[in-house]
């Protein structure tokens, strides 16, 4: 197997530029965008005949656990050219990249996934649904009248990723770093344009939206992301949103946690009805596409906290990571017997004590239980998850969290 190494932009940007294209990532006008893309990120590729044919990338961000902010590496980027498919390069090589990680102190790591299963056998458990609503702007029940906002372009990027990285931080909220994936971001997409309100005293950037359309005209419109911090500025975005329906048809976004953005639309039944396969369909449609994993358990147990009971019990942990990098001197995935003590303040150390039920399972399903996404009964049924009745009742009474979501695309 070919050993992995650091991407030089010197020698190396052609090459990760055809794997990209080859995958039909990349459009030959946005050459210079994939450069900036990899600008700050940390970037590696695997060569054969000298030339790179894989490319992993992975960003520096944190994720928000409850009240606190964990420390993230976000895969944004697996590819293997045409000709390099099938040689175990892209499963070596992100499993390595987040031993590496991991080494750095990333207490999680997570990504976008092209579909179940890959993933999970580096130890990634799927997170939420999200669930992207399409309307038309007219039917939003808002009646409000906000300032003349402020056009925003890829020239205010930093503005604008400044803006997303002080937004209002709910549970599961991720935050990516480098600026220039806002950049990247605003660059990507058709004829992205974003509107937002700053704040005169200070020349920042308080609340915005970005969105894309491939259509100007008449929409749809995909809002890309909604940076605000409470509820008067989230009503006027849509305030915003709602200005533009004289003339576009159709709006994408993503639902927002904590509440059912149903209850903001005119007849939703009635709308969906009458749109049917049309292009621009009301609709809700549910995905859960990102996926995440445990990469220091010490750091995600201590994150924990609940103000409504106690539980300890042995976790005896499977780390499917660990066929990929067994002989790594560093960081080697989380396989071992760990006793596991939840409440106001918890922690976990490695053991067992015979005293305390046992919960025997894998990384993958122990971290979608960890973040909320999904209780443990369901895990029983679906993962490789066990424990008996009582501890089973007591797990899906403490990990009772709020619904967890990035709120960043990757
Ligand atoms: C996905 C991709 C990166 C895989 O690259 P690769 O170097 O061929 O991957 P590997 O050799 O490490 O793994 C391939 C193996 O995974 C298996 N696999 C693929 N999808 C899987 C899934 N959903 N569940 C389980 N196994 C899967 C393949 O069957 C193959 O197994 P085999 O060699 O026993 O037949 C490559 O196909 C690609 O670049 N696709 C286009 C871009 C893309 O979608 N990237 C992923 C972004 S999240």
């Amino acid at each position: 197997m070919n050993e992995m190494r650091k991407y030089n932009p010197e020698s190396d940007s052609e090459h990760v530029k055809r794997i990209w294209l080859e995958c039909g990532w990349l459009e030959p006008d946005k050459e210079s965008t994939m450069d900036l893309f990899l600008k700050g990120q940390d970037v590696w590729v695997t060569d054969i005949n000298n030339e790179a044919e894989c490319l992993v990338i992975s960003s520096p961000g944190s994720m928000q656990y409850l009240d606190e902010s964990l420390s993230m590496a976000c895969i944004t980027g697996v590819t293997t050219s045409r000709i390099a498919r099938k040689q175990g390069l892209a499963g070596n090589m992100t499993a390595n990249v987040i031993a590496n990680a991991a080494d750095d102190g990333a207490a999680v790591c997570t990504l976008g996934m092209f579909e179940q299963g890959y993933y999970n056998q580096m130890g990634f458990g799927t997170g939420g649904y999200e669930h992207f609503i399409s309307f038309d702007p007219t039917q939003l029940k808002i009646n409000r009248k906000t300032g003349i906002p402020r056009r925003l372009s890829s020239k205010d990027a930093s503005l604008i990723h400044e803006s997303r990285l002080n937004r209002k931080l709910n549970h599961g909220y991720c935050n990516l770093f480098p600026e220039n994936i806002t950049d990247a971001e605003m660059q990507w997409g058709d004829n992205t344009f974003g509107l937002g309100f700053i704040d005169e005293k200070t020349g920042k950037l308080i609340h915005h939206f970005c969105c894309t359309a491939k259509n100007v005209e008449s929409g749809p419109y995909n809002i890309w992301w909604m940076v605000y911090h409470n509820d008067e500025e989230f009503l006027d975005l849509l305030a915003l949103i709602k200005s533009l329906g004289d003339q576009v048809r159709l709006v994408r976004l993503k639902e927002p946690r904590g509440l059912q953005f149903q209850d903001l639309l005119n007849t939703p039944f009635s709308y969906r009805m009458i749109t049917e396969k049309s292009p621009f369909e009301h609709r809700n449609k549910a995905v859960a596409y990102w996926q995440i994993r445990i990469c220091d358990l010490e750091k995600c147990i201590s994150a924990f906290s609940s103000e409504y009971g106690q539980l300890q019990f042995n976790l005896k942990l499977y780390d499917p990571i660990q066929k990929y990098i067994g002989d790594n001197q560093g960081w080697n995935g989380l396989t071992g017997d760990y006793i596991i003590s939840l409440g106001k303040s918890s922690n976990c150390k490695m053991g067992v004590d015979n005293t305390l039920p046992c919960l025997e399972t894998n990384v993958n399903a122990f971290s979608r239980l960890w973040l909320g996404t999904v209780p443990a009964s369901g895990l029983r049924l679906t993962e490789k998850f066990k424990c008996d009745d009582t501890l089973l009742k007591s797990l899906d009474s403490i990990f009772c969290l709020p619904e967890p979501t990035p709120d960043w695309d990757f």
